[in-house]
């Protein structure tokens, strides 16, 4: 595995490989691996010649500095498991590489990147397509890879491909969970041990909600969710919204849409965590 760390190097690198007329697979992560980002790797690996990954905190995505100084870095533990997992090149950039000066660019991202995350953290997307479209013009690749967990960032990414006029393939890979269901995310390591006894609660209450839901309407639903995760102590739900996988409306009657996914930020304790679920028909 050869670890890069200028874009010069990254370019000239991957230039080379694409010469000998191989594919490229590139998977933007920013550290702190997990099975999550390795499912991931894995399906990079199984689908193209040469795999990326790019380990990178992006500052520009972050609207709280506390969030950006705790996020963890493992960058050693990461290049392990990277190497284990296949890898080819792993491109680890300082900040000042990446953004040697301020990044103005405000992107067309719609509607899409307004609900949701996006009216909770204002400027998030906007650094999501910042560091994704950096990243896609180093490395050209034929295809990227993103994971399910965070579902409004794919429909954010497609949308800033349109919008930009990338020809790439994105691929969307299924959410990694512990075994007790929680959502595997960097974040889990900052839940007290009573709030990670406590949080498997959500995946647990939004997979029973399919049942709930076959019975009862979108709103009722909703209110479901919610209500029985806040009767844990410690536990806040931030949004729930019942949306269109496409679109990411929010629909108002299970007729709506074929592809309806629920979308949940939750305070356990002071971590933020997300999760979804899709309500199959
Ligand atoms: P990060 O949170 O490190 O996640 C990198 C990729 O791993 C994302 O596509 C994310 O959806 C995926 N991922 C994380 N946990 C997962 C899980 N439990 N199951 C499946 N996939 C999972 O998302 C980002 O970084 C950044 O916003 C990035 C796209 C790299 C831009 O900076």
């Amino acid at each position: 595995m050869n670890t890069i760390s200028s874009v010069d190097d990254l370019k000239a690198t991957v230039k080379t490989l694409k010469g000998q007329g191989k594919s490229v697979g590139l998977v933007p992560t920013m550290g702190a691996l997990h099975e999550g980002h390795l499912s991931l790797v894995t399906r990079c690996r199984a689908e193209n010649d040469v795999v990326v990954v790019s380990v990178f905190v992006n500052p520009t995505q972050f609207n709280n500095k506390e969030d950006l100084k705790t996020y963890p870095r493992t960058e050693e533990a990461d290049k392990k498991l990277l190497e284990a997992a296949g890898c080819d090149i792993v491109f680890m950039p300082c900040a000042e590489e990446i953004y040697p000066e301020p990044d103005n660019r405000i992107f067309k991202l719609g509607k899409v990147a307004e609900v949701m995350e996006g009216a909770m953290r204002p400027g998030h997307f906007n650094g999501v397509a910042q560091i994704v479209s950096k990243l896609f013009d180093f490395v050209s690749p034929d295809r990227a890879y993103f994971g399910e967990k965070d579902f409004q960032q794919i429909a954010v990414i497609r949308s800033m491909i349109a919008s930009e006029g990338y020809k790439l393939e994105i691929v969307s890979c299924p959410i990694i969970r512990e075994a007790d269901g929680l959502a595997k995310s960097s974040r889990n390591v900052r839940l007290t041990p009573e709030m990670r006894k406590i949080a498997p609660n959500i995946a647990r209450i939004l997979s029973e909600s399919c049942n709930f839901a076959k019975s009862n309407s979108v709103a009722a639903t909703q209110q479901y969710v919610i209500d029985s995760i806040n009767a844990f102590d410690g536990m806040e739900v931030e949004y729930y919204q019942i949306v269109d996988g496409i679109s990411l409306k929010e629909v108002n009657d299970w007729k709506d849409s074929s592809y309806i996914v629920g979308c949940i930020t939750v305070y356990c304790g002071d971590v933020r965590l997300i999760d979804n679920i899709a309500y199959l028909k």
